[in-house]
């Protein structure tokens, strides 16, 4: 049986290996999908390990995937530009391929699962770190009117609105200097919500019709998607969507069918 594992610290509420085997039952396909605790300072021969072993595809969680960026053999573009990899599959002469699906996550969820169109919008993003730079790419590719960045760190901010800035338009702001800005999608990408926390937000940021969105979730609302809701967001949501989307095409990566995620997204929201 084909193997494929999650790695991460912690990951004992992964919910990978629930996604992936309810995506191998709906296509039939024979797979073992398991969650391993690995700390950053042993990646490396744990992933080796794994591959050696037979191994034939790794997803990586935090706080593993700029690791796994520098441990694979190649990249696709979208890996290249988030410099992050969270899929890893092992090609049939032996070498790793390295992947990021988060951002095709996110779009596919926004467009496919939510039906926004994201051509002309006026975006913003909360938070300027691995997340943030994950998603940015095809953000800007879906050619947003204006896509803003705004983060705590103004500094962190320039240097990843100076990196995109060749494929799109895109700004960099502090949180102060976002009044009197009216914006169709927030997305929250800041690591704020872990701890329940809300980056300092003025309260006229929401445009009509606006959506927020969260890339993190839990299992009680989180205070982004609160604020949305206090907002009077039309729709305010977390990352589960996202989750199931990614982990879709990374199974699409490695088993090259693309499983439906409508029951896995149904079950996820439980
Ligand atoms: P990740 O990989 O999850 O993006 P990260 O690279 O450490 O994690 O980045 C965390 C992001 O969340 C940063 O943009 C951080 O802002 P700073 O760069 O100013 O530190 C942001 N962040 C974390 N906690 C925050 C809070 N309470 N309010 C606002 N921003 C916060």
């Amino acid at each position: 049986m084909d193997q494929y594992a999650v790695f991460g610290f912690p990951i004992e509420h992964s919910k990978s290996p629930l996604i992936h085997q309810q995506f191998a039952e709906q296509t039939q396909q024979s797979l073992s999908y398991k969650a391993v605790e690995v700390r950053p300072q042993v990646f490396d021969e744990t992933l080796d390990d794994f591959f050696r072993l037979g191994g034939q595809g790794v997803n990586c969680t935090v706080p593993l995937k700029e690791l796994a960026f520098r441990k694979v053999d190649t990249l696709t573009r979208r890996a290249e530009f988030s410099c992050a990899v969270n899929t890893i599959k092992k090609m049939p002469d032996g070498s790793l391929l390295g992947d990021n699906t988060d951002g095709v996550g996110l779009l596919t969820d926004l467009c496919e699962n939510l039906g926004l169109n994201l051509k002309g919008k006026r975006l913003l993003v909360l938070g300027a770190g691995g997340a943030t730079r994950g998603i940015l790419q095809p953000l800007l590719e879906a050619a947003p009117a204006t896509l803003y960045v705004a983060n705590r760190t103004l500094s962190k901010a320039q240097a990843m609105v100076s990196l995109f800035e060749p494929i799109g338009r895109i700004d960099a702001s502090s949180y102060e200097d976002l009044a009197g800005h009216r914006f169709d999608i927030i997305i929250n990408a800041t690591s704020a919500s872990l701890s329940g926390e809300l980056p300092p937000l003025a309260t006229d940021l929401l445009a009509k019709n606006s959506v927020c969105y969260d890339l993190a979730y839990s299992q009680e609302a989180t205070a982004f998607v609160l604020w949305g809701e206090q907002q009077g967001a039309t729709l305010s949501v977390d990352g589960l969507g996202m989750l199931a989307e990614q982990a879709a095409h990374a199974f699409k990566l490695w088993r090259g069918v693309m499983p439906k995620t409508s029951n896995v997204r149904a079950n996820l929201r439980g």
